[in-house]
Order: C-alpha cells, then structure tokens, then sequence
C-alpha cells in the first residue's frame, strides 16, 4: 500500500476530546449541557445502529439526549407535532429525524419544520443555502467531516480538481459546495455521466458517494491522488465495504480513508460540534 491512511477514527476521538473539554468548561461556568433529541420512526435496521452510535457519542461527550421512538405507522401531523414540541424546548438544542423515513413521510416538508438553529444534521434549505453562499452556519455533518480529514493533510486544496460521485442531498451536493468553497474545481459526476472512469482519473481529490461495494475500481485513481471513501455498505458475509477497491486504490492514492473508520466516525464527529455550535447561538439568543 502506497497511500496515508487518513485515520477518521482517531481524528473523530480527538474531536470528542475537545468538544467534552467545551462542555466541561460549559458546566462548570454553571451553564446547561447541550441538549439533543433524535427521532427515529419505524425499524430500519441500519438507522438503528447509526441512532445507537450517534447517542453513544452524545453521552461520551456530556450531552443531554433524548431518543423519540415513533412507529413505522407515525402520521404525518403526529411527526410534525413532535418537531413543533422539540423546537418549542429550550433544553434541546439540535434536533435529529434519522433518516429515510417510511415511504408516507414526506421528508422534506418534515427537515423544513426543524428551526434552522437546531438544524444539527444541516439539512434545512437555508443551512444549505447559507453554505451556496459561502456563509455556512450549520453544516451537513458527512461533507463537514470530510473537510476536517482534508486538513489533517496539511495538504492545500486550493486548485485541485475535485471529483465527487455521487449527488445525494445528504453528501454530494454539499461537498461540492464545501470543495468549491475550498477553491477546488469541482465535477460532481452521477448515474447519467458519460466516461466516469476518465472523469475520476482526472481527479486530484475523488470522493465516492455512490452507495455500491468496490465501485471505485484501481485504475480510475491518478497516482497521488487524495481518495475519500463515504460508502458504507455491507459484504455478504457482513462485512463492512466501502464504494472504493481499497486494496487497489491505494497502491496509487496518496492519502486514502479506511472503511470502517474512516469518514463513518467524522460523521458523528461533525454532529457532536454542530450541536454545541447550536448550544453556543442559543445560548447567545440568537434563536430566530
Ligand atoms: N441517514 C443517513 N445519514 C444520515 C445523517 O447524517 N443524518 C440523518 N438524519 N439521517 C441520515
């Protein structure tokens, strides 16, 4: 293997570190814990796990959470109740509707609800729409992680060509606005692209996003290229396998992120700072 490994693990815990060592401070100075409630709906089985991770993080760090378990049968209004409840509470200050909700939910109107203060995942268009321009306030946690990693590097951005496949709200689309933020030329490449191969060979920084096992074949990586891996997808056997052939990226990357440990922890990583950057508006009244 050629390539660094871009820890996301170790990375994360130094986060957690810090953000705990925040907190602390935040409590001795007779302040009130961040609060976060997460709401999951219906039993799909991946979200559980992410929500048990993410609540995990949460106590680790000294945070207030609370777990709202709805049925898969939940109706619109009685999320929509729940939302208005949450953004109402002056103890919590991010509020998390895991996601995909069962097919009747209508997620968009529901991520609209969420006061845009307590927006810690970064999905409310105005969130989006602040990082368009380039005044970013709460970020989307995937692509915030992903910039955290990027500067680990020590490596500058600044004119490399970026290539992300992938176009999902979720990651795509924000990391293209984080890159391009970052002055990289950014190519966001999708199922409708023509010669995705030759696309990803041009990439000084190529970030996969697609959500297939080993997509990301060896010879689509130009020799010394940055290689981010946001797939998490299972083998088989169980396994846990990115959207990149590890094996054979890495003979040619020069940084590379393992799967597991890689961009996974960086996810919870970015939800934790959003929420005390959440605690520290409120916190300043700056609700709007
Ligand atoms: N589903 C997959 N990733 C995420 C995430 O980052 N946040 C939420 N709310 N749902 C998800």
């Amino acid at each position: 293997m050629g390539a660094a490994l871009l820890d996301g693990k170790a990375i994360a815990a130094d986060i957690r570190r810090d953000v705990k060592t925040q907190v602390d401070a935040h409590l001795a100075a007779g302040g009130r814990a961040p609060g976060i409630a997460v709401v999951l709906v219906g039993e799909h089985g991946a979200s559980q796990i992410y929500v048990r991770n993410k609540r995990a993080a949460c106590a680790e760090v000294g945070f207030y959470s609370e777990l709202h378990e709805l049925a898969a049968t939940t109706s619109q209004s009685a999320l929509l109740a729940l939302i208005d409840t949450l953004n109402a509470d002056p103890t919590i200050d991010g509020i998390l509707v895991q996601l995909p909700l069962p097919e009747h939910l209508d997620e968009t109107a529901v991520t609209e609800r969420i006061l845009p203060t307590k927006d810690v995942d970064g999905f409310h268009p105005y969130n989006v729409g602040r990082l368009v321009l380039r005044m970013p306030l709460l970020r989307s946690c995937t692509p915030k992680g992903v910039m955290t990693m990027l500067a680990r590097t020590g490596q500058p951005l600044e004119g490399l060509d970026a290539v992300i496949i992938g176009q999902s709200n979720i990651v795509g689309r924000p990391m293209a606005l984080e890159l391009l933020t970052a002055r990289c030329t950014v190519t966001i490449c999708h199922s409708r692209t023509k010669n995705l191969a030759d696309k990803a060979r041009g990439a000084d920084l190529l970030v996969a996003a697609v959500g297939r096992a080993a997509f990301v074949q060896g010879d689509w990586v130009k020799e010394g290229a940055i290689l981010i891996d946001v797939g998490i997808n299972r083998g088989a056997d169980g396994k846990l396998i990115g959207d990149v052939d590890f094996a054979a990226c890495a003979e040619r990357a020069a940084w590379i992120t393992p799967v597991p440990g890689g961009v996974g922890p960086m996810t919870i990583a970015s939800l934790l700072e959003n929420t005390l950057q959440a605690a520290e508006l409120h916190a300043k009244d700056r609700l709007m």
